[in-house]
């Protein structure tokens, strides 16, 4: 039987170079937090009680955003350095087995990488496999130092470095595979002789050579999935490669995606066949679009679900609602969170809705706010119509019965009822229950002078 792989990933630094007051692991990149995606990366290898992930900076936060996937935590209270991280894992993780060593900050590297990884290391009698690639920019990543027959022979991070290491191109991604038992056996050997002061994990290549053992790189082609993230600079590179990803998969599942480079969608979104998403959409969080949707360009949905069918005309913000198929929002449309749109409802531009139901085929296509009402059926909501859903001191409710009409600018004071078939006039204040089928006017009655414009303008004349 293959010995078991533990995976320890190291996620106690504060990440200095972030300038943040969020420790980095806690940063997000493609909708997640980089921690999220490193653990979930690590949970399509092993199980979840072999996965330990070392906690300092923010250990509390840390483990409250992975906690849910089952994996272990260890404490390193003082960040004494990538190899000190690995230690204090000893005690916990330290039984007979392949040990995967990942860093919080490389979110972008894939199960199946990891995979390899690991088959070339049980294939091999070395005591370390690890990932090294070439880079334009090698600044910051520790340099591969090969001897003269190509074996690797020590990392030298870059500020222990001489100029002529600096040159080097073959850096160390930070994704090791270890025999445990070698491991755990020499990981004390290490020094903090560098000009840091720090443990570094990568002088565990230069102590397990002399101790006699062999330590192979594997070569990866593509540097950018091993991009570790220091900066802001490298989040938002981050985010664009993985946002990259997300799209594609959409694109190969059958949906249209004009501009995907200018697109956010979160990983966990689902979209159906034949929906089409315009330049600059975002749909984040649990946001579920069924088929043949159109999202227009700049619309934003988050945690929404869109039935079949759905036209989410441009610039039009959705948060936390239903709609049902065939509905059509927008242009300019701002739908606050706790609304129910049934089937083919249709809001227009400068609409704004709030905890709102707007019944099968009811419109309110213009300049509406409409806040905690449930308006029923076939009902027309006249332009600018207002509910007037707040005293000053606690929110009411509107309800309008099916197939209503409500003439444009009218005020509806909460709470209030209008009855189903009922009319409501144009410019109307009402502030009574209207009955069904009644015609309710709540506005002064119109006045007409007869001539009473052409005698001021004589009387005004000179
Ligand atoms: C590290 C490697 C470098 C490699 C690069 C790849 C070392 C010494 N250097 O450098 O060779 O090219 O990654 O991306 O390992 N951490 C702890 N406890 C600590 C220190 C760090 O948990 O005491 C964690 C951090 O939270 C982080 C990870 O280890 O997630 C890596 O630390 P970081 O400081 O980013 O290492 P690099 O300088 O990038
Ligand atoms: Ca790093």
């Amino acid at each position: 039987m293959d010995i078991p792989v533990n995976v320890l990933i190291l996620a106690a630094g504060l990440g200095t170079r972030m300038k943040s007051k969020l420790a980095k692991v806690l940063h997000r990149a493609g909708g997640r937090t980089l921690i999220e995606h490193v653990v979930e990366t690590a949970s399509s290898l092993t199980a979840p009680e072999r996965i330990f992930v070392v906690v300092g900076h923010q250990a509390e936060q840390v483990k409250e955003t992975v906690a849910a996937r089952g994996v272990r935590f260890v404490t390193q209270a003082e960040q004494k350095g990538t190899a000190h991280a690995v230690q204090s894992c000893r005690e916990t993780a330290g039984g007979d087995s392949l040990v995967v060593v990942l860093y919080g900050d490389c979110p972008l590297l894939s199960a199946a990488t990891l995979a390899g990884l690991i088959e070339r290391q049980r294939a091999s009698s070395a005591a370390l496999t690890l990932l090294a690639t070439e880079l334009d920019h090698p600044a910051g990543y520790g340099r591969l130092l090969r001897g003269p027959d190509g074996s690797v022979e020590a990392v030298v991070e870059e500020n222990a470095a001489t100029a002529q290491q600096r040159a080097i191109r073959e850096v160390n991604a930070g994704i090791y595979c270890f025999r445990g038992d070698l491991l755990w056996k020499h990981i004390g050997e290490i020094l903090p002789d560098n000009p840091a002061g720090e443990f570094y994990l990568t002088d565990i290549v230069a102590v397990l050579r002399r101790a006699g053992h062999a330590v192979q790189a594997i070569s990866h082609k593509d540097a950018r999935e091993l991009l570790g993230v220091n900066t802001r600079v490298d989040l938002a590179e981050a985010d664009r490669v993985l946002r990259e990803r997300t799209v594609l998969g959409l694109m190969l599942d059958g949906v249209s995606i004009e501009r995907p480079e200018t697109v956010t969608i979160d990983p966990q979104v689902r979209i159906g066949r034949d929906s089409a998403v315009g330049p600059f959409v975002q749909v984040v969080g649990n946001s579920r679009i069924g088929e043949g949707c159109r999202i227009g360009s700049c619309s934003i949905v988050e945690n929404s679900i869109l039935g079949d069918g759905v036209v989410v005309a441009p610039f039009t913000v959705i948060a936390d609602s239903q709609l049902e198929n065939n509905v059509q929002v927008g242009p300019f449309a701002r739908l606050r969170p706790g609304n129910h749109l049934e089937a083919r409802a249709r809001v227009g531009n400068f609409v704004e809705l709030k905890k709102t139901r707007l019944g099968e085929d009811s419109v309110a296509m213009h300049l509406s706010y409409l806040g905690d009402a449930a308006i029923g059926k076939r009902i027309n909501i006249g332009a600018g119509t207002i509910t007037c859903n707040y005293d000053g001191v606690k929110k009411h409710q509107t309800t309008i019965g099916d197939g209503a009409f409500v003439g444009s600018h009218s005020t509806l004071v909460a709470p209030v009822q209008i009855g189903p078939g009922s009319y409501v006039g144009a410019g109307s204040v009402i502030t009574k229950e209207v009955p069904g089928d009644a015609l309710a006017i709540g506005r002064s009655r119109q006045m007409n002078k007869t001539g009473w414009a052409k005698r001021r303008r004589e009387r005004l004349q000179p």
